[in-house]
């Protein structure tokens, strides 16, 4: 049951999941903060926005039996009640993603306010959730770039690996062209350290330099490699449902609670949970 003082008590936060480096675990991370967020009491929902519809089968969903799905959303005139699914975890909610959107890159460049069509769809349903996160592709195209315009914030996640900083100098850059000209309210809410080893030295000073570069940015949370994990999708779960007692899951959990208490959606933690 969602708890009253936390559930519905803050507005809505629109969160874009992205890095247009690949598989550095967007779509993992999308699935299971979202699972956690909602295991806390949030009414939550994804959207599914890369045509590689990982989201969408990660959380054992059947595209089919959408009515809508983000393309109709972006490219066409669905209405966003009737893309909406429920997903086996209660409170979560998604918008599923078929092979269709890959065609919306291009198609979107001939419509009218193109880059701001996913945040005009999404407005009629903000007011259903507490968090609503969005799984970006890969790439900073047109489909990441209404993501940004529709997202109050970002969450990054980063692998710690040599070019991982790199990358990440490119991603400010655009948000702060995003902040100049399309959504002046977009900031980086996060940063989020994923398939983190702390037996590998590459890792650790890879950490460190991102630690330093981006501060308190850069959640205490870190997820480690865990083969729960990258198992949990191909059973169609979230890790938390697949294994909730495994480090994965406790990572994402601790993640959740982090941003929560941020976000000033949960009081600061106890000592026990510190000492954890
Ligand atoms: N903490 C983890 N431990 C082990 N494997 C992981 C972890 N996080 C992600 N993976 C695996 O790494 C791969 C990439 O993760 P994911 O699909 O989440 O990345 P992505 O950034 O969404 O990729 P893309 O850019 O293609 O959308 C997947 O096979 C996933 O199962
Ligand atoms: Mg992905």
């Amino acid at each position: 049951m969602p708890d009253p003082a936390v559930a519905g008590a803050s507005p809505t936060r629109i969160i874009a999941i992205a890095n247009q480096k690949g598989g550095v675990g967007k779509t993992t991370t999308t699935i299971n903060l979202a699972t956690a967020l909602a295991a806390c009491g949030q009414r939550v929902l994804v959207v599914d926005l890369d045509p590689q519809g990982n989201a969408t089968t990660g959380l054992g969903v059947d595209r089919r039996t959408a009515q809508a799905d983000t393309y109709g959303l972006v490219v066409g005139d669905a209405a966003a009640a009737e893309a909406v699914l429920a997903t086996a975890v209660p409170g979560l909610d998604i918008v599923t993603a078929s092979a269709d959107l890959a065609a919306a890159e291009i198609e979107l460049i001939e419509l009218p306010r193109r880059e701001f069509r996913l945040r005009e769809r999404l407005a009629p349903l903000r007011s259903n959730y507490d968090y609503v996160l969005i799984d970006c592709p890969p790439t900073l195209g047109l489909l990441t770039l209404n993501a940004m315009v529709a997202a109050d914030a970002l969450l990054v996640p980063v692998q710690c690996e040599f070019f991982a900083l790199e990358g990440l100098s490119w991603l400010v850059r655009t948000v702060e062209r995003v902040r100049r000209g399309l959504n002046p309210e977009l900031e980086i809410q996060g940063l989020v350290l994923t398939m983190h080893d702390r037996r590998n030295n590459l890792c650790v000073s890879v950490e460190a330099e991102v630690r330093e570069h981006f501060g308190d940015r850069v959640y205490e949370a870190v997820i480690p490699r865990n083969i729960r994990v990258s198992e949990a999708p191909s059973w169609g779960k979230p890790v938390l449902l697949y294994d909730l007692k495994c480090p994965g899951s406790q990572a994402y959990l601790r993640l959740a609670r982090e941003m929560l208490r941020r976000e000033r959606r949960l009081p600061a933690p106890s000592s026990a949970e510190v000492a954890a």
